[in-house]
């Protein structure tokens, strides 16, 4: 497909991101039966898989947003800022971190350990994409949408320079 001088090749269709996306919901819905879990999404990435998955979910839940930044363009600066935090108190709470992608592991571990510190009641983290052949984790991510091959991709939230999160499949850049 030809978007904007970029060519990008299917990774994942909107109807697969679908379907994973109510087996996750399903999955959490019976998990946290008769709980309020709060729902951490983490800016910006994770905005539009938050939106489906929060609507696909049977039981009520709260939310909240954290912001952090490790990227400029397709890199990695390697250091992670926290640009917002989340306003809620999630001491005693279950908490489920909602990420978009895990690439090197960074981000997910920084967020981690900053929730684990504020004392929750559980914590269990889900991410839309892994790439296990990249990723550094010394923990495991209680659920994973899809495993992709290490290559940048962009749309459904997943930015390349801030553009073509509206995309609503999952793409590779193959060329500019
Ligand atoms: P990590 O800290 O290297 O695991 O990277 C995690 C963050 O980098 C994600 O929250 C994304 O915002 C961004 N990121 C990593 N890989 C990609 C990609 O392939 N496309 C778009 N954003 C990505
Ligand atoms: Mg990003």
């Amino acid at each position: 497909m030809h978007f904007h001088g970029y060519e990008l090749s299917l990774v994942i269709s909107n109807e697969e991101i679908q379907k994973r996306v109510a087996e996750i919901a399903k999955n959490l819905s019976e998990k946290f039966k008769d709980e309020v879990p709060i729902l951490i999404g983490i800016l910006n990435g994770s905005f539009i898989f938050m939106s489906d998955l929060i609507r696909a979910l049977k039981i009520d839940c709260e939310m909240d947003f954290i912001k952090l930044s490790s990227y400029t363009g397709d890199q990695s600066i390697g250091t992670i800022r926290l640009l917002k935090d989340i306003s809620a108190d999630i001491t005693g709470r279950h908490v489920v971190i909602v990420e978009d992608i895990i690439d090197s592991g960074l981000t997910i571990k920084f967020i981690k350990d900053r929730m684990k510190e504020a004392g929750p009641e559980s914590l269990t983290i889900i991410t839309l994409l892994l790439k296990p052949d990249v990723a550094n984790l010394d923990f495991p991510i209680d659920i994973v949408g899809f495993e992709i091959a290490p290559e940048f991709v962009v749309g459904y939230g997943l930015d390349y320079d801030q553009k073509m999160r509206h995309l609503s499949a999952i793409y590779r850049i193959e060329k500019e």
